[in-house]
């Protein structure tokens, strides 16, 4: 096909892309032009297949008309309204419309504009409430190993990456870290929640003999660790971290940014596993990746612990610009229908089994060392090649693209959660070009 001269810029110098290896990119770049439903189209007219959901947020996929037409009307209508001491009627509506599809208990959202930031402002309530309650000594924060909570200072902080923490200084103190849940011994190619490791959750009640139950504000963990390579929670971890948290009185923060809005085949992992959290972070799928937008989600004994005092006063001094911007509010809202409407999460938890039957066709293939799947998620680990940590599956990630399929590496793992209305032909697909690619590699 011809190329669409427009849509090639002719310097790529100046902008510098985020967690991208830039000169490498910019020798042979990887221009997306458009995209519809489950197909990318590039620069140079070529299909490609989106495997990954965008960056884990086009749960509905791309160029849903109802999406589409709501940022159009809304930008004529309500372009901007101030975000502090001002309302406008799409924000009450879009908190709503998410409380109704989040877990019961969930009552009240603060909007954000990011995954990053949802986990920020968590993390900032959750130390303001015990304060409020005159507990204001309860400020340790506990994340995880392996965790990735966005890229801000609490973020990094609480997250468990060492390449996302360790050329930024001292980050926040007082913090501590669980052990992570990735047990390839024991659990290589399970098919959904392992078995072994529930046990990994019993060193929160170390650290919290180490520092006393009464120092520490909050847990903070994704329910399914998604960027460190789709890492299961074993059965019946989540559960004793909800234990131990609620018997010291600590908050527990699930980290739904990957999870939410049907990855798992329910609205949320917090249905899915049946563990309810104190607080939820979300974003991504919350505008379908359209709009960049996230939203916190507390309970009724959080929010109400703010609000007190004389009633002119801010009760949380927090907040951005963009929290709660109308246009992303219609996105959001459109968003949220569009996946009513189309029964979406239903969609993949029905798919799922098929998702996982051809996931895990891939064991025998080269090189393959772990598979793991949940809802329409999944990961194939690959062996490193001796030396060179992170080529191989970046090598693979390369000849899917030449071949027509978007999937992502993290590691030597590689990731894939398409939208949730791909099809089973979509599937087939995905995965045979995945097994030809790997077949080939060294
Ligand atoms: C669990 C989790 N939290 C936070 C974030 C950060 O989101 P954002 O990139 O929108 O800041 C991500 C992004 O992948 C995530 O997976």
């Amino acid at each position: 096909m011809a190329l669409d001269r427009k849509n090639v810029p002719n310097d790529l110098s100046a902008f510098w892309m985020p967690f991208t290896a830039n000169r490498q990119f910019k020798k042979a770049p990887r221009l997306l032009v458009s995209a519809d439903r489950m197909t990318y189209k590039t620069a140079d007219g070529r299909e490609i297949l989106d495997g990954t959901a965008g960056l884990w947020c086009c749960n509905a996929g791309h160029n849903r008309p109802k999406i589409v037409e709501a940022i159009r009307a809304q930008a004529g209508e309500l372009d901007y309204a101030p975000a502090f001491q001002m309302g406008h009627p799409k924000a009450f509506e879009m908190a709503s419309a998410l409380r109704d599809m989040a877990p019961e208990g969930m009552e009240h959202v603060f909007f954000t504009n990011s995954g990053s930031e949802s986990v920020e402002t968590a993390l900032k309530i959750a130390l303001a409430y015990h304060r409020a309650r005159g507990e204001g000594q309860r400020t340790r924060l506990i994340g995880r190993e392996k965790g990735y909570h966005g890229v801000n200072f609490g973020g990094i902080s609480v997250g468990g990456i060492v390449t996302n923490r360790k050329f930024f200084g001292t980050l926040l103190a007082g913090v501590d870290h669980l052990p992570h849940t990735h047990l390839p011994e024991q659990n290589a190619f399970t098919r959904g929640q392992p078995e072994h490791g529930a046990y990994l959750a019993d060193d929160l009640e170390r650290i919290v003999q180490l520092h006393g139950p009464d120092t520490i504000a909050a847990v903070i963990v994704e329910p399914m660790s998604g960027s460190a390579g789709v890492i299961l929670p074993p059965k019946g971890y989540l559960e004793k971290l909800r234990e131990i948290c609620t018997r010291h009185g600590i908050l527990l923060i699930f980290d739904e940014v990957i999870t939410g809005f049907g990855r798992l085949g329910a609205s949320f992992a917090v249905e899915h596993f049946g563990v309810m959290p104190d607080m939820m972070t979300t974003a991504k799928g919350l505008t379908n990746g359209v709009i960049p937008m996230g939203a916190v989600l507390t309970t009724s004994a959080i929010h109400d612990a703010f609000m007190q005092g004389p009633e002119h006063m801010i009760e949380l001094f927090h907040g951005y610009t963009y929290s709660g911007n109308p246009i992303a509010c219609a996105a959001g809202l459109a968003t949220l229908e569009t996946y009513r409407e189309e029964g979406l999460f239903e969609r993949a938890a029905d798919l799922a089994p098929y998702w996982e039957a051809a996931l895990h066709s891939l064991r025998d293939v080269k090189n393959v060392i772990d598979i793991r799947n949940m809802g329409l998620i999944g990961a194939v680990e690959l062996a490193p090649l001796p030396g060179e940590p992170t080529k191989r599956a970046f090598q693979a990630f390369l000849d899917c693209f030449e071949k027509g399929i978007l999937i992502r590496t993290t590691g030597d793992t590689i990731a894939m959660s398409p939208p949730l209305i791909i099809e089973k032909t979509d599937i087939d697909r995905l995965i045979g070009t995945l097994r030809d690619v790997l077949e080939k590699l060294d």
